[in-house]
């Protein structure tokens, strides 16, 4: 295993395994790696002969009021998950290495979806993401990318992406790992008090319980989202937004899902923990 943390190192070592035609996998994280990191790590070391996993908490993609500064950071832990699922390297540049000049003059956008959803919370966290997540394509290279589809959003902005502009590496789709609850993994889940961790599953119920109704036959788009919001309230959750959206658009569906494959986005608060989840209906 191979700890880098500047980009011309990582290059040099790449270029020998490119020499060797070693297939490369790339999972972008910004660390305090937990089962749902692992999944994709996993995942990349059985399709490659060498997994990067990036650690990176990136700058650019935190609002002023958000987490950048308590979002939780344990690089040594972080690098031995990372080896013992399967890495051979972790990439972990400084915010210097990455940024030179503070904030890029060259941000990638998607003019469309970026400030839709959690976009309309969130000003330029897509912004960041893109920017981050191309810069990590180019400097890696890599022939397969792992995201998780619990950041829904994310996964589908970055899919348009290499669309859009031709980044030559497939992205592999990873499902949302959860606990015994319900409750999607996620490294904000530990800001969450011990009552409000045992409230929160209340989100995937209700979306479970809207993918039954809709099932059963249900199709109106205000119907679904009340199961999604009553589930949420019961258990005193603040709902930020509940939004049903054709997934190979990620428009919204405005009255009836119409046989189309149709993702209800969701985000939520409990307490100061902005958490989202979603779930597939066919
Ligand atoms: P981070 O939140 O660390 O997530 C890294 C990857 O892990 C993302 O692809 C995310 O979807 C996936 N992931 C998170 N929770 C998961 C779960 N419960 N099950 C399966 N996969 C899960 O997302 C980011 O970092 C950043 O925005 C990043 C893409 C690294 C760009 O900075």
């Amino acid at each position: 295993m191979q700890f880098i943390q500047t980009i011309q190192n990582l290059r040099e070592v790449l270029e020998d395994s490119r020499q060797n035609d070693l297939s490369v996998g790339l999972v972008p994280t910004m660390g305090a790696l937990h089962e749902g990191h692992l999944s994709l790590i996993r995942k990349s070391a059985s399709q490659n002969d060498l997994t990067i996993v990036s650690i990176f908490v990136n700058p650019i993609q935190f609002g002023a009021n958000e987490d950048l500064k308590t979002y939780p950071r344990r690089i040594e832990a972080d690098i031995s998950l990372a080896q013992s699922h399967g890495a051979r390297i972790v990439f972990a540049p400084s915010v210097l290495e990455m940024y030179p000049n503070n904030k890029p003059m060259t941000l990638i956008r998607n003019a469309q979806i970026e400030s839709l959803y959690c976009g309309a919370y969130r000003e330029g966290h897509f912004q960041g993401v893109l920017t981050v997540v191309a810069k990590l394509f180019l400097i890696c290279n890599p022939d397969r990318a792992y995201f998780g589809t619990k950041d829904y959003q994310q996964l589908f902005l970055i899919e348009k992406m290499v669309e859009d502009l031709n980044f030559n590496l497939k992205i592999i789709r990873v499902p949302t790992l959860r606990e015994d609850s319900g409750l999607a993994l996620s490294s904000r889940n530990e800001y969450l008090s011990e009552q409000d961790h045992l409230n929160a599953p209340a989100i995937f119920q209700g979306l479970e319980a809207a993918k039954k109704a809709y099932q059963k036959g249900e199709s109106r788009v205000s119907f679904l989202i009340d199961i999604v919001r009553q589930s949420i309230e019961l258990k005193k959750g603040q709902v930020q937004y509940i939004e049903i959206v054709d997934s190979s658009t990620l428009l919204p569906i405005l009255d009836e899902i119409k046989g189309q494959t149709a993702v209800i986005l969701v985000a939520a608060f409990w307490g100061k923990t902005r958490l989202i989840d979603n779930i597939e209906l066919f």
